[in-house]
């Protein structure tokens, strides 16, 4: 009696390891791994999901459901935006009423301007996705970039060029396929925009598709002007001096003009919050409440608002404290705006 029950477990533990050890029949999640680390706010999802193995696909970050995907093909491939710092991304595989399938990962997403989330937690390190072979997307994607992902671009003609529509460049791009997300936002950087993805990124780099540093040489490789003019002046402005554009610059695209990661205003009170109340330039017992620096009329810049970029150069200025105009002292910057005064 007792050898029967034995052998009974037995055929029931090999029935069920044979089922788990049936690759095909399983979902899986392919990327991305666990704790891993991303600079920008999306993040790739690509699932394994065999036909018939779910009917829905839930999709959660940080407990809020943000994907509710049919699944149709064998792979499903999706991306979710992320907030910076540490998020919880959870997904989760349904077949009628049962949960066939759950994956949980913790992401983190690297900023710059934010002096918490500049160092990934300890136990998180970066999946550099293209240092792998990827067998499992190379039956439906192409891996290996090819001349039409680097175009020549220069910022002096590219207005004036007639280029060829988006459709071309997105067709012939081998990046697009699972990187179109990037370019979603209002404001795209020229060479993005036409999906001159090699322009910067090297394919043949130690780390692969890794840019070039120190970065404003890319930069500058193309904005050749700028380098000219900036590197003549007296004062160069800190983040700028030490090469570092893509703080305030998205290379790729974002919601406010220039790329800038943030309005102009927040950007600058981000490393100077001191300067918030526009005291530093009106401030004593008479204007206690200081000089605005946002909400009104720029007065010089037509069309523009006011921000701390109608009183100073983000870039270089050959002016004390960076001022965006050509005077050397307090009142003639006052008089700059303030004509009859
Ligand atoms: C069976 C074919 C197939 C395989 C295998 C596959 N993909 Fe995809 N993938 C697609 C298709 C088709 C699309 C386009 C979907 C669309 O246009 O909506 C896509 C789109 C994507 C996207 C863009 C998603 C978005 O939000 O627009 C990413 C990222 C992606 N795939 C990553 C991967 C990765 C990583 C792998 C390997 C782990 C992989 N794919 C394997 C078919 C596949
Ligand atoms: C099969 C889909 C796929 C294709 C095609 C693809 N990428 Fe990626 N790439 C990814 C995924 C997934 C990541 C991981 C980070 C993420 O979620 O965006 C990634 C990450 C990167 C990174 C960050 C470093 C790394 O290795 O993780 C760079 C840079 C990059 N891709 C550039 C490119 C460029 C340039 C092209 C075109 C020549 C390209 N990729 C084509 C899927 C793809
Ligand atoms: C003007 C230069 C420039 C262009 C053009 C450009 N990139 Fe980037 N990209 C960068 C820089 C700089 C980074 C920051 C990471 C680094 O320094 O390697 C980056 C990072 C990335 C990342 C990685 C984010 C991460 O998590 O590490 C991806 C993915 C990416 N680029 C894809 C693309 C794609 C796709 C294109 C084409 C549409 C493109 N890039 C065009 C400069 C550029
Ligand atoms: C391959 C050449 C190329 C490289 C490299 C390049 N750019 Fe550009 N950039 C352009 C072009 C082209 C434009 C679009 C000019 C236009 O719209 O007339 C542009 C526009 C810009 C603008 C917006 C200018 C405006 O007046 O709206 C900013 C900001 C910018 N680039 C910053 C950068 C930063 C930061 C880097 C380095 C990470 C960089 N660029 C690298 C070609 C390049
Ligand atoms: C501290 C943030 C910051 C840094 C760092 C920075 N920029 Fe800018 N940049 C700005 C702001 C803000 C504007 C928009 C200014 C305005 O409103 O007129 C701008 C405008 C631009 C423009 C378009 C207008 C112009 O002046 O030509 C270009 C091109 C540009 N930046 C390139 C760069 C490059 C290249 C670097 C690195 C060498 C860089 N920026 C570093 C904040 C920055
Ligand atoms: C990433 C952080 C960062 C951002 C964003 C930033 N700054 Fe700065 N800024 C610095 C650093 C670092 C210095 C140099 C430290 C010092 O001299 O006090 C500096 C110095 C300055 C100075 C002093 C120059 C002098 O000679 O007195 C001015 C003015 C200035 N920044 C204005 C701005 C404006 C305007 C913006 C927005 C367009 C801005 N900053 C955005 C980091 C930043
Ligand atoms: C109306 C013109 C004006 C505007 C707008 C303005 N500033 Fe200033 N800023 C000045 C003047 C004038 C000085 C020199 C003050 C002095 O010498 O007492 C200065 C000095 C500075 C300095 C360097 C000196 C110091 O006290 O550290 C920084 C940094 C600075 N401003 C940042 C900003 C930021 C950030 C903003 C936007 C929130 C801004 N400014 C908006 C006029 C302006
Ligand atoms: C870039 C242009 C610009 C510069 C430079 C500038 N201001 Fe102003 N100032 C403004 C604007 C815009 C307003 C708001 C006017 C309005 O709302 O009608 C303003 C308002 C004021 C006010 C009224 C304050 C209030 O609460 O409405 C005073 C006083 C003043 N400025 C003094 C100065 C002094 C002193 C300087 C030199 C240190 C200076 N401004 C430099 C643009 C400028």
């Amino acid at each position: 009696m007792q050898i029967r029950i034995l052998f009974y477990i037995v055929i029931c533990f090999l029935a069920a390891s044979n089922i788990a050890g049936a690759g095909q029949e399983s979902i899986e999640l392919h990327y991305p791994p666990d704790r891993t680390v991303t600079e920008y706010d999306i993040l790739n999802l690509s699932l394994e999901v065999p036909e018939g193995a779910a009917d829905l696909i839930m999709v959660a970050v940080d407990g809020t459901d943000r994907k509710k995907i049919i699944p149709d093909t064998k792979y499903e491939c999706f991306s979710v935006r992320l907030k910076p710092g540490t998020s919880t991304v959870e997904v989760s595989a349904f077949k009628g009423e049962a949960l066939v399938a759950t994956f949980v990962r913790y992401v983190f997403r690297r900023s710059d301007l934010i002096s918490e989330y500049r160092k990934p937690p300890r136990s998180y390190n970066k999946a550099r996705f293209h240092m792998e072979d990827r067998p499992d997307c190379k039956e439906c994607h192409v891996l290996e970039a090819s001349g039409y992902d680097k175009k020549p671009i220069s910022p002096s003609t590219f207005a004036a060029e007639e280029l060829s529509s988006e459709k071309v460049f997105t067709a012939t791009s081998t990046c697009y396929s699972c990187h179109n997300n990037i370019l979603k936002s209002s404001f795209v950087h020229g060479p993005a925009s036409v999906w001159s993805c090699l322009s910067c990124h090297d394919q043949n780099a130690e780390t692969k598709f890794s840019v070039k540093q120190p970065l404003n040489d890319v930069c500058y490789d193309c904005h050749i002007e700028q380098k000219k003019d900036w590197n003549s002046k007296k004062y160069i402005h800190g983040p700028v001096n030490v090469g570092n554009c893509t703080i305030c610059h998205s290379p790729h695209a974002s919601d406010n003009a220039f790329n800038l990661f943030k309005s102009t205003w927040d950007l600058c009170v981000n490393c100077h919050a001191e300067k918030a109340t526009g005291l530093h330039v009106l401030g004593d017992a008479f204007f206690e409440k200081g000089h605005p620096t946002k909400g009104r009329k720029d007065p010089v810049r037509i069309g523009k608002e006011l921000t701390c970029a109608s009183c100073h150069n983000p870039h270089a200025s050959n002016y004390p404290h960076l001022w965006a105009f050509e005077v050397n002292d307090l009142f003639e910057l006052c008089k700059k705006c303030h004509f009859d005064k």
